[in-house]
C-alpha cells in the first residue's frame, strides 16, 4: 500500500462532521477495526487504553477531544475541565499537554459562540502539521540512511534497528522513526528492519510488523533481548527509535528497553538516532531521569501474555506463578551522550542543549 495515500491515517474527522475516527489499535495486528469517538470522555479514553498511543497521536487525539468537548459545552467551566481529564489520561508523552496547551490558548480568549468551529480548525490543523514535521522527519532521516548506503558501496541492504513502533500508527501518517525508512525504501534504497518485539504490550510486534508488511518493507522480528546479539555480530548499520519527551538537554524518553539498546549500540559502535517532531520537546525540564514522569501500568501485562485462539478470541495467559507480581514501567530514559543525533523536522542535531537550541532559536532556555 503506498504511504502517500490520502486515506492513509490513523485520525480524521468522521463523515457526520462531528465524530472523529480512529483505528482501534488494541485489535491489531489481528482486525483493522475503526471506531468513532464521539465525546471528550470516549477520546479521553481511547487515549488511556491504548486504542491511540504513540505521543503525536495521542497528541491529536486530545486537541480533537477538545473539540468534542465544545460540542458539549463552549463553557470556559468545561473548557478546564476536559483540559484535566485528557491531560490525566498518560502522563509520558509531551505532546499531550503541547496540543491541550495549545488549544486551550487559543479557545480561551473566544467567545463562547466562537469556540467549537475554532477548535475543530485547530485540531484538523495539528493533525495536517503532523503530517507535514513526519515527512519533513523522513527527509533529513533519508539523508543518514543513504550515506550509510553509500558507505556500504551499495552492497546489501541497510539493516536498521527500531524499538517499540514509532511508525505512522503512532503519528497521523509517515511515523517518524519509519519516516526515513519508508521515504529510502520509496527512493529505491534496499532497506531491512530489525523490528524489537516490545514486551509487554508487543508493539514492535503488532504494530510495527503489520505497518512495515503493509507497505512490503522487508524486517524481521527480534526478541528484545536480541539487539545485543545482532549489533555484536555486525548485523545493525544503524537504530532509530522514537521518542515520549525528550528534554532540552536532549535526554530522551522512549519506550522500556530503548535505553538498553542505546547502551548496546554504543559498546558496538552503531550509530543510534532519535526521531522527533518539535512538539516532543518539553523545554521546561533538562534531567530527563529525574524529571521525566514514567509510566507503570498495570502489572498483569507483565504476568501474562495475549494472544489470539484459533477461534481468533482475544486470550490473556499468564506465565508466572500465581503468587509472583510484576512491575511495569512503561518507558525509560537513554541519557543525551548515547544518542548519535536527533532527527527533526528542522534538520538533525546533537542531542545536547546547544544542538537544539542552534535548529529552534530561542526556544531553549537555561
Ligand atoms: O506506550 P506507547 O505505545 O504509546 O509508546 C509509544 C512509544 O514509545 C513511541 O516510540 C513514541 O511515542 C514515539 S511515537 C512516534
Amino acid at each position: 500500500m503506498d504511504i502517500d495515500a490520502d486515506t492513509l491515517r490513523t485520525i480524521w474527522l468522521a463523515e457526520d462532521g462531528g465524530g472523529v475516527d480512529i483505528i482501534d489499535q488494541t485489535r491489531l495486528p489481528f482486525e483493522y477495526s475503526v471506531v468513532r469517538l464521539e465525546t471528550m470522555l470516549e477520546a479521553a479514553h481511547a487515549i488511556a487504553d491504548m486504542l491511540v498511543r504513540g505521543a503525536p497521536l495521542i497528541g491529536a487525539t486530545a486537541a480533537y477531544g477538545i473539540a468534542l468537548a465544545m460540542r458539549e459545552d463552549t463553557s470556559d467551566a468545561h473548557l478546564d475541565s476536559a483540559y484535566r481529564a485528557l491531560l490525566d489520561a498518560r502522563p509520558t508523552a509531551v505532546n499531550l499537554r503541547w496540543a491541550l496547551d495549545d488549544m486551550r490558548a487559543l479557545l480561551r480568549p473566544l467567545p463562547t459562540t466562537k469556540r467549537l468551529a475554532a477548535a475543530y480548525v485547530r485540531a484538523r490543523e495539528i493533525c495536517e502539521e503532523d503530517i507535514a514535521i513526519c515527512s519533513a522527519i523522513g527527509d533529513h532521516g533519508l539523508e543518514i540512511i543513504e550515506a550509510i548506503w553509500e558507505k556500504k558501496d551499495r552492497q546489501g541492504p541497510v539493516n536498521i534497528l527500531t524499538h517499540c513502533n514509532a511508525g505512522w500508527l503512532a503519528t497521523v501518517k509517515w511515523g517518524t522513526a519509519t519516516a526515513p525508512i519508508y521515504k529510502a525504501h520509496q527512493a529505491g534504497i534496499p532497506v531491512h528492519v530489525w523490528v524489537d518485539e516490545t514486551r509487554p504490550r508487543n508493539q514492535g510486534a503488532g504494530l510495527t510488523a503489520w505497518e512495515l508488511g503493509r507497505h512490503n518493507v522487508p524486517h524481521t522480528l527480534i526478541v528484545d533481548n536480541a539487539g545485543g546479539h545482532v549489533m555484536q555480530h555486525g548485523m545493525v548499520d544503524l537504530c532509530i527509535v522514537g521518542t515520549d519527551r525528550t528534554t532540552r538537554s536532549g535526554d530522551v524518553c522512549n519506550k522500556i528497553g530503548t535505553y538498553l539498546k542505546a547502551l548496546a549500540a554504543r559498546d558496538n559502535e552503531v550509530p543510534f538516532y532519535v526521531a522527533l517532531p518539535s512538539p516532543t520537546i518539553d523545554w521546561t525540564i533538562s534531567d530527563g531521569v529525574r524529571d521525566i514522569p514514567i509510566e507503570r501500568r498495570d502489572s498483569a501485562e507483565v504476568t501474562h501474555v495475549i494472544g489470539r485462539d484459533p477461534q481468533g478470541a482475544v486470550v490473556q495467559v499468564r506465565i508466572t506463578p500465581d503468587a509472583t507480581d510484576g512491575a511495569n514501567y512503561a518507558f525509560d530514559v537513554t541519557p543525551a551522550h548515547l544518542v548519535s543525533g536527533l532527527i527533526t523536522e528542522k534538520g538533525v542535531s546533537e542531542a545536547s542543549a546547544q544542538g537544539l537550541q542552534a535548529l529552534f532559536p530561542g526556544r531553549g532556555g537555561s
